[in-house]
């Protein structure tokens, strides 16, 4: 096979081209840009930090009594400083140009096939994990009997944040202004190295209760 390089060059240009394009359309001064960067990164940064010291202080469940209310609150927190993120993320976007390049009906088609599939994502593993399974509650003390293997685990591993970067990437599309994917790749970027911190650590409490099940019955 004769490999065309012309060809591959034609299609290298191309996509600079493209990316020019985009680029051109982001103004990273642009009113709440940086805060909704700030906003993407604070948020799982902040829920780490807080179910670790739950986990070895156990201060929320000091505070409030037990160990499901400590909980709760950690999860409307957390719920809350998501809508605080998800509205500073729509008021960035509005102040940002439109590409002509995202601004046909197709990427917008593919925006909201993205954000549907995203939304049944986020929402369908909160049904099966329920408040304190989807908001740390391992962090707590408060365990899933068995691992969920339902859907939507059954397609993604961590549909949760998959859903959810789906979400902002089909948002963006819609809108077609091509500073939603610098913000939506931060918060792919940002779980991506929250799960590096989390998995381990839930792998280990989990194998933990898993030991103590095992030695109960022996
Ligand atoms: C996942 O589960 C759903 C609902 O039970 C089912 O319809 C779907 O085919 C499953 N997908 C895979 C890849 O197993």
């Amino acid at each position: 096979m004769i490999f065309d390089t012309e060809f591959v060059e034609d299609k290298i240009l191309q996509i600079e081209n493209w990316v020019d394009i985009l680029t051109e359309a982001i103004d990273y001064d642009g009113p709440y840009f940086i805060t909704a960067l700030l906003f993407i990164m604070f948020n799982p940064i902040f829920w780490n930090i807080v179910a670790r010291l739950e986990y070895y202080t156990h201060f929320l469940t000091k505070l409030t009594g037990s160990a499901k209310r400590g909980c709760y609150l950690l999860a409307a927190t957390i719920f809350c400083l998501g809508i605080a993120r998800d509205l500073t993320f729509e008021k960035a976007l509005r102040f940002q140009e439109i590409s002509p390049l995202l601004d046909t009906p197709t990427i917008k088609n593919i925006g909201y096939v993205l954000l549907g599939v995203g939304q049944v994502l986020v929402l369908s593993s909160m049904y099966q994990l329920g408040i304190t399974g989807t908001y740390l509650g391992d962090y707590f003390g408060i365990l899933m009997k068995d691992r969920v293997t339902a859907f939507p685990f059954n397609v993604s591993n961590n549909p949760m944040y998959q859903g959810s970067t789906m979400s902002f990437v089909g948002t963006t599309l819609i809108s077609g202004k091509p500073a939603g994917l610098v913000l939506a790749f931060f918060v792919h970027f940002m779980y991506y190295f929250a799960l590096k911190f989390e998995e381990p650590f839930t792998t280990e409490i989990y194998s933990r209760r898993d030991q103590e099940r095992a030695a109960k019955k022996n």
